[in-house]
């Protein structure tokens, strides 16, 4: 019979066991929130394993890369790394060296892998993430290269997790994709939409808030069609609800939300949940029909506009975020006018902008594309300078007023203070560390580009 995770466990720690001093593992994830969030699963079964943790490849007697696949730069990244990691196992023979996370599960990258980086003893993907025990059991028995690239399963729910905050958690609420934007990998490498179970979700943040956790942080690559692939009728505005209900003083944020299902059922429940952030990321990518058209976004600039104009008519100045892609394949000059107008529009506090990288086996990698990538550079200056103009002028709204605020950590000014508000901006502010960890009450009387500035009103 198949050895259960726990069982691989305890065979790693008493292999492991005969060691003078307990060895050190490193995991670097790479990527969006979700791969973070693996990343401290791995973290929390390395440790369960008997490994110390480390932030440095070298002296390390495993390093995991946690890899990202969504755009190109990102992947040179990792290889670039694998080089450094390449020199420090010559140092160290016995070392251990994993690749997991969305590279893992592309069938170019793990030939590559295969062929061209010997050293590298462990390929694993998302979906295998539990099976990581079972992987370092058999190379630490003596197997030359431990490979599991299978099956998209739902991840074994209740693995220890090493969190990097003692005060934010990220929790998922699902896995997978069923959009297939064109441009876009994750639907291949983290295959179709598993939801979790309502009840294991409401029962961890409810742990979470009982040891301390101040905000909470909802991830899927589509939030809103949580629930669709499970019997019960439960959907992401009632799971916000029951998660609103839980005692204690925390704050609920997600992401992402897909604009075709992002209406006024999510927007009734955000604004009744006095615990959900005052804050939507609402990824348009593109302001051109024509564009969103061939992007396989299942929306319309109008209809994404209805669900704006409908929030906007509850709280005219919420704060709303976005995702725009700069030159998908044969973008016009038009259809990034339209993309300006957009934001312009809208007034989002902020953007995240990319410029479009082809990732192969999407169906835009087949698509033509005669725009320099001059022509895209500039585009993409000339969107940043607007968003700028925007964030400065919209940012002053908050003057005046006192925000709620977590504070994060140590800001960029000797002794002032980094923190988030409700409506997800930067806010910086004179304190002690002390407070890190906390909410405090901000005064706002300045604002940049990037943040806005004030002083604690009241400690509460
Ligand atoms: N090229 C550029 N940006 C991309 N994104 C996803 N795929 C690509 C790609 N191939 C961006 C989208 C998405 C965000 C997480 O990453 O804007 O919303
Ligand atoms: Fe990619 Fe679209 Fe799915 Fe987001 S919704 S992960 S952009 S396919």
């Amino acid at each position: 019979m198949e050895k259960t995770i726990n069982e691989y466990i305890s065979g790693v720690r008493s292999i492991l066991s005969g060691k003078d001093s307990p060895p050190l593992a490193h995991v670097r994830s790479y990527g969006c929130q979700l791969n973070f969030s693996d990343g401290e699963k791995l973290k929390g079964m390395l440790s369960k394993m008997g490994f110390g943790m480390t932030d440095a490849p070298e002296g390390a007697e495993i390093v995991i890369l946690n890899t990202c696949a969504v755009r190109e730069n990102a992947e040179d990244r990792v290889f670039g790394n694998l080089g450094f990691i390449k020199h420090c196992k010559k140092k160290n023979p016995g070392m251990i060296v994993g690749l997991c996370g969305c590279m893992a599960s592309e069938e170019h990258v793990v030939k590559k892998l295969e062929k061209s980086y010997p050293f590298v003893d462990l390929i694993f993907s998302s979906s295998a993430l539990d099976k990581l025990p079972k992987l370092v059991y058999e190379l630490l028995s003596g197997k030359k290269r431990a490979v599991d690239t299978g099956e998209y399963n739902m991840p074994a729910e209740g693995l220890e997790q090493l969190r990097d905050s003692s005060f934010k958690a990220s929790v998922p609420i699902m896995f997978g994709c069923n959009n297939f934007c064109t441009y876009c990998i994750v639907p291949y490498v983290r295959g179709r939409e598993r939801s979790r179970r309502p009840e294991m979700i409401i029962s961890e943040v409810r742990e979470l808030v009982k040891k301390g956790y101040k905000e909470i942080m909802l991830l899927g690559q589509n939030v809103n069609s949580y629930g669709n692939d499970l019997e019960e009728s439960v959907t992401f505005p009632r799971l916000l609800r029951a998660l609103n209900e839980i005692e204690g003083d925390f704050i609920i944020r997600f992401m992402s939300s897909h604009p075709k299902d992002a209406g006024k059922e999510l927007i009734d429940a955000m604004l009744e949940c006095e615990k959900v952030e005052r804050h939507l990321h609402l990824p348009v990518q593109c302001g051109s029909n024509d564009v969103l058209n061939r992007m396989n976004r299942r929306y319309t600039v109008e209809k994404y506009m209805e669900t704006v104009n409908y929030l906007r008519s509850r709280v005219p100045d919420f704060s709303i975020t976005t995702d725009i892609i700069v030159g998908f394949p044969n973008e016009t000059e038009e259809d990034f006018a339209g993309t300006l107008k957009l934001i312009d529009e809208v007034k989002y506090d902020n953007i995240f902008s990319f410029i479009y990288s082809k990732r192969s086996g999407t169906k835009a990698a087949e698509m033509e594309d005669l725009i320099s990538d001059e022509e895209k550079g500039s585009r993409m200056t000339r969107l940043l300078a607007l968003q700028r103009e925007i964030t400065t002028r919209e940012f002053k709204r908050f003057i005046g007023r006192t925000l709620r605020v977590l504070v994060e950590g140590i800001g960029k000014q000797e002794g002032f203070l980094t923190g988030k508000c409700s409506e997800a901006l930067i806010v910086e502010f004179e304190g002690d560390s002390s407070l890190i960890g906390s909410f405090v009450n901000v005064k706002i009387t300045g604002s940049k580009n990037w943040a806005v500035t004030g002083h604690i009103d009241q400690i509460n």
